[in-house]
């Protein structure tokens, strides 16, 4: 079969002829459709740290068809469309996963290829509402933001959330789900373009984080936030804090912007905040999350389609917070590559 290799030297990544995975007991083979892009894997092209002998093929999210089933499957069969939960081994607590957690990627095989072989716990039927490439957005993004939000977060109705960072892929799925569930809604992003559009798809307003008096900006429309939902961390994490209303949560999942700088600890005590790390989630979470995209018929935001050759050109294009939503790859131009 056909897949994308991570280059262990130049940390490119590289169509090549691979094994076609083999099937085990309790696996599905997936022809994957659609693939999507994640920050979790910039992180790996940029910080260079992978390496493995076998050969290293990246990717957490994936929606396909099932080609075979294994003996021991007992409620998949073939033909059935579906996608991928790319959290791995989460274990009995519902609270952390346990030491043997993986994201699927790395160092099993991830969805960045033809064909994967599975274990059926992981493999759930795609929403029917949606096509294999806005299928495949949901998986990892979608399932942090449903624990951000729902479990780490304690969202309750009536609750202001507030989302840093509007463009990026799980930041879209907090709006989508908090609007959903009734919430009033505002964002930061680094773009007015991204603001207005944040907007349009229901957020009641949003400040350029860029501008040096951001936080100031937003206290003038809110009086503050129950919910702070964050993946930047960094300078303006402190910021967050004065944002938070009393007994207010912040539910940080990301470390875009670096280490968190000058953070006081009055406000914390005073206000009796809850500042929870948050990562991916449980099988439960991954269902619920499904069963919420289905019943509000909840269509994930696609910043763009990439053919597989073009996967190196679609990185850049994350590098650069150019995206807004989701960036696809369409597994079937695999067909074009040498
Ligand atoms: N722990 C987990 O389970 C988990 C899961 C998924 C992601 N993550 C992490 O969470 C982060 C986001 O992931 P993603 O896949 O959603 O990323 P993404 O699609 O690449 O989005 C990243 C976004 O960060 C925003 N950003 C950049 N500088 C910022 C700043 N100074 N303040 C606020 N926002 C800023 C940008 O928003 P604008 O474009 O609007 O400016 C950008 O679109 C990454 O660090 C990723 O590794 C963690």
């Amino acid at each position: 079969m056909k897949a994308i290799v991570l280059n262990q030297k130049t940390y490119k990544l590289e169509t090549k002829h691979v094994d076609k995975p083999t099937l085990s007991h309790s696996d599905v083979l997936i022809k994957l459709k659609a693939s999507a892009l994640n920050h979790h894997e910039l992180w790996s092209l940029k910080e260079k740290d992978l390496k493995s002998d076998s050969g290293i093929i990246l990717g957490s999210d994936g929606a396909g068809i099932i080609m075979e089933v294994g003996v021991g499957v007992n409620y998949l069969k073939k033909g059935d469309e579906v996608i991928i939960n790319p959290s791995i081994n989460w274990g009995t607590n519902r609270k952390v996963h346990g030491s043997n957690y993986e994201i699927l990627g790395f160092p099993r095989q991830g969805t960045f290829s033809e064909y994967i072989s599975i274990d059926q716990q992981y493999v759930y039927h795609k929403p029917k509402h949606l096509s294999f490439q806005e299928s495949a957005a949901l998986p990892l993004s979608g399932l942090t933001a449903y624990r951000a939000l729902f479990t780490r977060g304690e969202f309750q109705n009536n609750n202001k959330v507030l989302i840093t960072g509007i463009g990026g892929g799980v930041a879209l799925f907090v709006l989508s789900f908090a609007i959903a569930s009734g919430a009033e809604v505002y964002v930061t992003s680094g773009s007015e373009h991204k603001i207005s559009r944040a907007i349009e798809l229901g957020a009641k307003g949003g400040v350029n984080y860029k501008d040096n008096d951001w936080s100031n900006q937003l206290l003038n429309k809110v009086n503050g936030f129950d919910v702070i939902i964050d993946s930047a961390a960094g300078k303006g994490f402190a910021e967050l804090t004065k944002l938070a209303n009393p007994g207010g949560r912040i539910a940080l999942f990301g470390r875009t912007t670096g280490y968190i700088q000058n953070l006081d600890p009055k406000l914390i005590f005073w206000k009796q905040l809850s500042i929870h790390g948050t990562s991916m989630g449980n099988n439960e979470e991954f269902k619920k999350m499904i069963d919420l995209i289905s019943s509000q018929k909840i269509h994930p935001v696609i910043d763009s389609v990439y053919s597989t050759q073009e996967i190196n050109l679609a990185f850049k294009k994350i590098d650069n917070s150019e995206q807004f939503g989701k960036i696809i790859i369409d597994m079937d131009t695999f067909i074009n590559d040498a």
